[in-house]
């Protein structure tokens, strides 16, 4: 009986936690999307996925950009299902490979007349190299995303007002962007561990945030706007490829994660709040710009040197 008791109790008290202290403020706006064109990264699964279903439930046309087929037309269904919105299409985008980019691009540019909201929200916490030899944590998290802002960048602004919203991590505050390494090794750190790769992810995830930091001064004087944000800690499958002994610690800890809907909330809010507009380049977190922002991601040297050698990178300067 007093088992019994203690576990009810431990039950409710989590409930409790959840709907109060964990619970994550919504995105309020109640703007509509209808003939309006939205790329949306990684939305096949997690808060991509969330992110493009409300988007379509506002009648917005969504380029689901993936890059796993098979997985992705599934999502499309069951978005197109859910929301009666058959404006969802699906267009195939490997963040890993430069040229699958371009091609992402020139498909895009080809058959789509308008682009009002770019989200940048794919991400991975993964070793190994990408097509072109960089580190996989920068050349998805940072480089993939710049070059395919480069490219959509034209019909941003020939649409606007316009967004891009780059869906960074709190997790940019443990990182630092060491140019050496990035120049010598084509990557943000030495190591493959998990630790070594929660470390890139850091670091890549700063770039997210002085990227949008560095694009916001570009864009002035244009009718496109951007900002960064932390979604939250939201339960999804971010660290699929983490080893079993790194999963079972961090197990616990899910237990204080809140669902990928839930996750969505402060990339929407980016997207569609109105009177933001003279926020862009700012960090946002629970539906709200942190305006005291560690000065690492102000640093306006580092932001334009980033900036720079990304573009040396991708072959545009
Ligand atoms: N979950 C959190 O607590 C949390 C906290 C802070 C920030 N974030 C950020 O939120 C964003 C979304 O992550 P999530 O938590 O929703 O993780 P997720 O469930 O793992 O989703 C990540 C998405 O990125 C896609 N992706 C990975 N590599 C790609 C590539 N090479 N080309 C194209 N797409 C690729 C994945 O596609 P596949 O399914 O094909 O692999 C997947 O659709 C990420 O930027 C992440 O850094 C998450």
């Amino acid at each position: 009986m007093l088992l019994l008791l203690g576990a009810l109790l431990l039950l409710g008290g989590y409930f409790l936690l959840h709907v109060t202290l964990l619970r994550l403020p919504r995105c309020k706006s109640s703007a509509r999307f209808d003939g309006k064109t939205a790329v949306v990264t990684g939305a096949n699964t997690g808060i991509g996925k969330t992110t493009a279903m409300d988007l379509a439930r506002r009648g917005a046309r969504v380029v689901l950009a993936c890059r796993d087929r098979r997985r992705a037309e599934a999502t499309v269904q069951e978005i197109i299902q859910e929301t009666g919105n058959n404006q969802v299409i699906l267009m195939q985008l490997d963040l890993a490979s430069l040229q699958s980019v371009r091609s992402f691009a020139e498909n895009f540019l080809r058959s789509e007349s308008r682009l009002d909201l770019l989200i940048n929200n794919a991400g991975l916490l993964n070793g190994g190299k990408t097509k072109d030899g960089f580190g996989m944590i920068f050349g998805v998290n940072h480089l993939g995303h710049f070059l395919l802002t480069m490219l959509l960048l034209d019909r941003l602004k020939a649409s606007g007002p316009s967004r891009v919203v780059n869906v960074a991590s709190k997790a940019y505050t443990m990182g630092k962007v060491d140019f050496n390494c990035l120049t010598t090794l084509r990557d943000l750190a030495l190591g493959g561990s998990d630790y070594h790769l929660f470390q890139k992810y850091c670091h890549s995830k700063l770039c997210n945030v002085l990227f949008t930091y560095e694009l916001a001064k570009r864009l002035q004087g244009t009718d496109v706007t951007c900002y960064s944000l932390h979604p939250g800690y939201i339960k999804t499958e971010i660290t699929r490829d983490f080893s079993f002994w790194s999963k079972i610690i961090g197990a616990p800890f899910l237990l204080f994660a809140t669902d990928a809907e839930s996750g969505a909330q402060t990339t929407l809010h980016c997207a569609l709040e109105q009177g933001i507009e003279h926020l862009s380049g700012h960090y946002f977190t629970q539906c709200a710009p942190l305006m005291n922002i560690e000065s690492k991601a102000r640093d306006d040297a580092t932001a334009k040197k980033l900036w720079e050698l990304s573009e040396s990178f991708c072959g545009l300067s």
